[in-house]
């Protein structure tokens, strides 16, 4: 007989899905109405207010897609690629490589910029391939790279793709609510993101804001959209604006409350606010990773507070010790992806995971699993400079 699953409460100190804010969990079980309901329409309006302060944007097509963040990087790729369009991709981890993979597929010309995997963009190699290249409609880049747990110069970025006549696709999955997104200073075109990271939301949306001049770019498309489903035309008939509101899909009504109230919670703590407990609780664990003679990829300038990489130490198995964290202390960290798989362990302090008592029992768990392996650990020591900082 199948029973009702009942997870074992965890701990999500990877690089998504984060912990879920209670309050997240307790809207997203209320009622369900219908997608049309003048009451739901109302809430629909209100996530759309307050993703443009999220994103910093007056964009009118600021709305969540409904599926998770691949499906936001899809819709900005499917809307603004024609075949034939040269598309310059910046790759410097695993999420730029899915990018120019969508570019591919619906027939553009990819041109690839490469970095180091754990380095932000190199903003030279991006004015370069621009200038090698002054057919390049596009400028595509991953502004927090969580495969790396690098942060790149988005605004840089954006800036040379406008005085080259190019769009800006900007991937914010890991930086939104993390740190800074402005998408209107920046003057990037299409953006997305994703709820499961620095939204404590539950893993399901995709956030995504586009600029007046990709909607004109989407417009002027002499080829239809491949995808019925992300096709902004069609989508913008349910999210629009007005009472003439026509069904497109059945909207993911439960999860759209979980996002509400996730953007009521942010708004409540204030963006700056959340960006700044990021950062401090960064600042905690490093000093405990580094007391356990842990060492980051990334250099410190290019670093994400909400996604920290760190190089196994030697003679250690990594997957052992994250499956020893897990059965022994409920706690998840993650492991490298793509070029670094069985080099290093992602911690993330995404959302509402970014807390003291997470750096605490993160330090405390691996100091324990990692000292079974290495005699060298002063017990006590990573608890202590973690502590340190946070007495300031
Ligand atoms: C930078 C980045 N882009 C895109 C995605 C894809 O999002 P999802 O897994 O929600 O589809 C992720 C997920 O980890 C990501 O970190």
């Amino acid at each position: 007989m199948y029973q009702s699953f009942h997870p074992t409460p965890r701990t999500l100190m990877g690089p998504g899905p984060s912990d879920v804010n209670p309050r997240i969990l307790e809207a997203m079980s209320r009622p369900t109405v219908g997608h049309l309901d003048p009451e739901f329409i109302r809430l629909m309006d209100e996530i759309k207010s307050m993703l443009q302060a999220t994103f910093q944007t007056q964009n009118q097509l600021t709305i969540p897609v409904s599926a998770p963040g691949s499906a936001g990087m899809e819709t900005c790729f499917v809307n603004l690629v024609e075949p034939g369009d040269k598309v310059i991709v910046c790759i410097n981890g695993v999420f730029g490589t899915r990018m120019a993979d969508n570019v591919s597929r619906f027939g553009g010309e990819v041109v690839r910029v490469e970095d180091d995997w754990g380095r932000a963009i190199d903003v030279q190699k991006v004015a370069d391939a621009l200038s090698e290249n002054p057919d390049a409609k596009i400028v595509a880049m991953v502004h927090a790279e969580t495969s790396t747990g690098a942060r790149s110069d988005a605004q840089a970025i954006c800036k040379l793709a406008a005085e080259n006549d190019c769009l800006a696709i900007v991937d914010c999955v890991t930086s939104l609510a993390g740190c800074e997104v402005a998408v209107d200073a920046w003057g990037a075109d299409a953006v997305y993101s994703g709820t499961q990271k620095c939204l404590s939301c539950a893993p399901g949306l995709s956030p995504i804001t586009l600029s007046d001049r990709a909607l004109e770019t989407i417009k002027q498309r002499t080829s239809p959209v491949s995808s019925w489903f992300l096709d902004l035309n069609l989508v913008m008939g349910y999210w629009g604006e007005g009472s003439t509101r026509a069904y497109h899909h059945t909207a993911p009504v439960n999860a759209l409350y979980g996002l509400h109230e996730a953007l009521v919670v942010l708004h409540e703590e204030g963006l700056q606010n959340s960006w700044d407990r990021h950062v401090q609780n960064h600042n905690a664990l490093k000093a405990g990773l580094e007391s356990l003679g842990l060492s980051f990829i990334v250099p410190e300038s290019e670093r994400l507070a909400q996604l920290n990489t760190v190089t196994i130490p030697e003679g250690v198995d990594e997957a052992t010790v994250r499956k020893q964290l897990l059965q022994r202390f409920n706690l998840e960290i993650g492991a490298g992806l793509g070029a670094l798989a069985g080099k290093v362990w992602r911690i993330g302090l995404m959302g509402y995971a970014s807390n003291p008592k997470n750096v605490l029992l993160c330090v405390t768990a691996l100091e324990a699993v990692l000292s079974e392996y290495n005699a060298h650990i002063e017990k006590g020591a990573a608890v202590e400079s973690v502590n340190r900082v946070y007495a300031g």
